[in-house]
Parts: C-alpha cells; structure tokens; sequence
C-alpha cells in the first residue's frame, strides 16, 4: 500500500520516548474518520437528492428530536479548512465516504445518471489531502443508499449490487488516479440487519427477511465491487469494513448461556467474516435460521457463483470496534444494546433472536450506555488475524474506535474530555498488546475526527476528537485530539 508520510515534523526516536512508553511499528498508519451523511450536508445542493437517510430522518419519531444531515458540520462547504484541521492534528490518513445519493443521484444507470458537481466535490477533497500530505481512504457506501433505489426494493433488491458496482467504476474514473485505498462498505451489518430487521436504522424496514437479502445483496455489491476495481487497476488496495463483538456468555457454565453467544457471534461477526474469507455461510447460522422457518428464503437469494465472488480475494479488513456483549438465554434486568430511544419502536436486529439476551455486566459505559471494554478490541484482532486476515495474507486496520461522552465545554468551546482520551488511550494499549501477539495491525483511524451526525440519536451524541459548535460551525479541538496528535507525531504512546 502507498503510504504518505504523516506527519508534520519527524517522529520521535524510541530514544526519546520514556521509558516503558509503547512504540507502533513504523509506517503506522494514524488516522480519523467520518462518513458523507453525518458531516456533508447540502443535502440538496448541486444536485444532490434524497438518500435513503433523508427520507427516514422525516419519519415522526426516527430520529431524536427530528435531526437530520440537512447542514450536519456543513462540511460540503468547509472541507478545505477541515483538510487544514486535520493537517494540523497530524492526521496521516483520513477515512471518509462518498455519497451515492450525490454522485449517481437517481440510481439511474449509464451516463445520464451520473452528477458531475457530486463528483467534482470529492475530487477537489482528495486534491486537498493530498497537497497536505494526508492518505485518502476512500469508503463508497456508509448507508446512504438513493431513496429512488429504497424504492425499487433497496439492498432487498439483487439489482442494487448490480447498481452499485456501476456506481464504484463511477467514482473509480473520477479519482482513480489519485486514491489507492478503497473500502467497498461501512458495517453492512448495520445496513441490513439494523435498517432492514430492527428498524432503528433507515430505510426503517422491521423484517428478518429483508435484513437477511439486505445481507447478501451488500455482500455480492462488495465482492463484484471488488471485482471490478481489481481489473481496473491491480494495484490498487482493496477491502471492506465490518463492525466486531465479542459475545461471551454470562455463566460459562451453562450450555444455554454458551450456545447464545454463539449465536450472537454467527448473527454479527460470522454471518460477514465467513463467506468473505472462506466463501460460505456459517453452518450454525443457517442451522438456527432453519429453525426460524427464514433459511430457505435467505438461501433462494445465493445464487450459484455469489459465494465466489463475495469471496474474492481483498487486501485489507477493516476492523470497527466499539465494545463486547454478555449474553445469556435469559432476559436481562435492563437492555443494554445503544439503540437510540425513539419514539418510533424497533425490534431486535437478529434475525434468529430467540433465547438470546445482552447483559449489562457493571464495567463502565460511555454515553451510548457502551460497556467500556478494551481487551475486546485485542481478542478481536488476534482471532481475525489467526482464522480469518492471516492465512488470507490479508492486513487488519482499526478503521473505527471512539466514545461518546457528554461533553462540557466552557465560552471558547474548549472541552477537557479527559474520559475520552482514557478511552483512547486503554484501546491504543489493547491494540498494542494485538500487535505484540502477532496481529498485523497497520494503522488506527480515531472515530470521529469531529462531533457529527449519530444517526437515530441525531447530533445528541458526540464522538468527535474536534468539537462542532452546530451554530456557528466552528471547530476546536478537544483535550483528547490534542493528546492523539502527538500520539500520531511520535507513533508512540507515552505510559
Ligand atoms: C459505526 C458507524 O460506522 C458510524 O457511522 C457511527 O457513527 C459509529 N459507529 C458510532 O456509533
């Protein structure tokens, strides 16, 4: 992979590092990310038109307070200052998508289809990360599928993969010859089995069925996009992101408990890591889908050869992680799951959800109600590394890992988020402790580079490591953005 040097002034030597201060590899990759809907807005301008996000944020009840992206960060209009910003914090790669609902606004196919001034927005983006030294990591969907598309069927639809592919090449001709790092997808577990099966997320549908050919319509979209890019240019870096857990039962001891977690794990991590990587659905999950009565219509959906193309050989696994899960098949005394309280009710995103219970377990949460749980992230990484990303000879990068907390900031919006960086800092440690194990991490993106828009919790939530101010749009960088740009200058994490 091509990496550009991150940094505005040379990384320290382990010479003047202190003592017992951890050191990444070098080359680490020091990153942040964001997604087109939580922090463009112009959600109207220059032709853009309504994602599958627009429509549901007008749904009563689907989003706190009835937010929605139609200004979010106004990054549209700020991106060059924001490329600054991040130039200044020693960002050495930034994650961001771009927006179908943007560039191929209709979801019409062929030329017609296509919205230069879309186009235009993100090539002058990668102009400026590049002038300043920053690696464009370029993911092409984060959720915001064109409603007109929703309404053909969305990702129930096989079309759309088809749809999709044509939109990769789109954005591949425009930029292809300047970004080198592509993501095909953000979290497709969210996109089919949050949006498709609990309802939290748009399009808002509350089926098991369609999370379930959501889930292999995104997969196919992936591994033809993959395809596609692939005998474009060889060269390029290719990979998706998926979101992990790790499931532990609540009483080791007991079968029941043992068996949900396993199930969680199949429903989450599996159901996207196995055919990826060994070109087949999880034998548990389809066994516990048969059960539900949803296996023969989720398997009337994989035709012959998608397995294969889903399996396509990638580059890199992107790894977003946030926290760990105790399940039991008893009903906890309270939910703990960081689904936004809507008025509009949701149910539960597994579509074989039956006997299966998230626990809370009395760690500390952040203000998702997430239990705070570093090792996660090292578990993670090394199980991936040695049954999934190692023996695909496959590079793992940490694509997203961050908190909300409730930030207090004082007159000149600065804020001392000292619980954020405590986050950072024991997730920095637990990804250290993976490389030392073996895992072949190469880089950390820091989710958010900036408060933004957290979907079904609107702007109520807030990730980033730079506070937005929503009236004035004003930027400044929290305690805990400070602390990563040094971090990200020395690649080291002092003790
Ligand atoms: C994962 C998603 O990719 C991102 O869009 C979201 O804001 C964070 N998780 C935090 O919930």
């Amino acid at each position: 992979m091509t990496t550009t040097s991150t940094t505005t002034s040379a990384p320290s030597t382990a010479h003047d590092a202190s003592p017992g201060a951890l050191r990444f590899p070098d080359g680490f990759v020091w990153g942040a990310a964001t997604a087109a809907y939580q922090i463009e807005g112009a959600a109207h301008v220059d032709g853009r038109r309504d994602s599958i996000w627009d429509a549901f944020a007008r749904v009563p009840g689907a989003v706190i307070d009835g937010h929605d992206g139609e200004v979010a960060c106004d990054h549209y209009n700020r991106s060059a200052d924001d490329v600054e910003l991040m130039r200044s914090m020693n960002i050495g790669a930034y994650r961001f998508s771009t927006s179908w609902a943007r560039i191929r606004p209709d979801g019409v196919s062929g030329r017609a289809g296509i919205n230069q001034a879309g186009l235009d927005f993100y090539s002058r983006l990668v102009d400026d990360l590049l002038d300043k030294g920053i690696l464009p990591w370029l993911t092409l969907y984060h959720w915001d599928l064109p409603q007109a598309l929703e309404e053909k069927g969305g990702w129930t639809n096989r079309d759309t993969a088809d749809l999709f592919t044509e939109y990769a090449g789109t954005v591949h001709d425009a930029l292809g010859d300047r970004v080198k790092v592509w993501t095909t997808l953000n979290e497709p577990w969210c996109a089919s089995f949050v949006s498709y099966t609990a309802g939290a997320h748009a399009p808002g549908r509350q089926s098991p069925a369609d999370g379930l050919a959501a889930a292999h319509h995104l997969l196919l979209a992936h591994g033809q996009a993959v395809r596609e890019l692939r005998s474009r240019d060889a060269s390029l870096d290719l990979g998706i992101t998926l979101n992990f857990t790790v499931a532990d039962p609540v009483d080791p001891a007991d079968a029941g408990d043992v068996d949900a977690a396993r199930r969680i794990d199949a429903q989450i991590n599996r159901v996207f890591t196995d055919p990826i990587f060994k070109g087949a659905y999880p034998v548990d999950l389809l066994e516990d889908l048969e059960a539900e009565g949803l296996a023969d219509g989720f398997l009337a959906h994989v035709r012959d050869g998608d397995l294969e193309t889903i399996s396509a050989p990638i580059d890199a696994l992107g790894v977003n992680y946030y926290h760990g899960e105790a399940v039991s098949r008893t009903a906890p005394p309270a939910a703990l799951d960081g689904v936004a309280p809507t008025e509009r009710p949701t149910r539960s995103p597994y579509p074989a959800a039956d006997g299966v219970h998230v626990h809370p377990r009395g760690l500390p949460t952040t203000a998702m109600g997430w239990e705070v749980q570093p090792e996660g992230l090292t578990r993670v990484l090394l199980r991936l590394q040695e049954h999934y990303t190692g023996p695909a000879g496959v590079r793992l990068y940490v694509t997203e890992n961050g908190c909300a907390y409730d930030d207090v900031a004082d007159a000149d919006d600065h804020v001392d988020d000292q619980d954020r960086l405590a986050f950072y800092d024991v997730h920095l440690r637990a990804m250290h402790d993976a490389i030392e194990q073996g895992a072949d991490v190469r880089g950390y993106f820091a989710w958010s580079l900036m408060d933004n828009f957290e979907w079904a919790w609107g702007y109520h939530k807030r990730f980033g490591i730079v506070r937005v101010n929503y009236e004035t749009q004003s930027r400044t960088v929290k305690a805990s953005g400070r602390w990563y740009a040094e971090v990200a200058r020395t690649n080291t994490l002092e003790t």
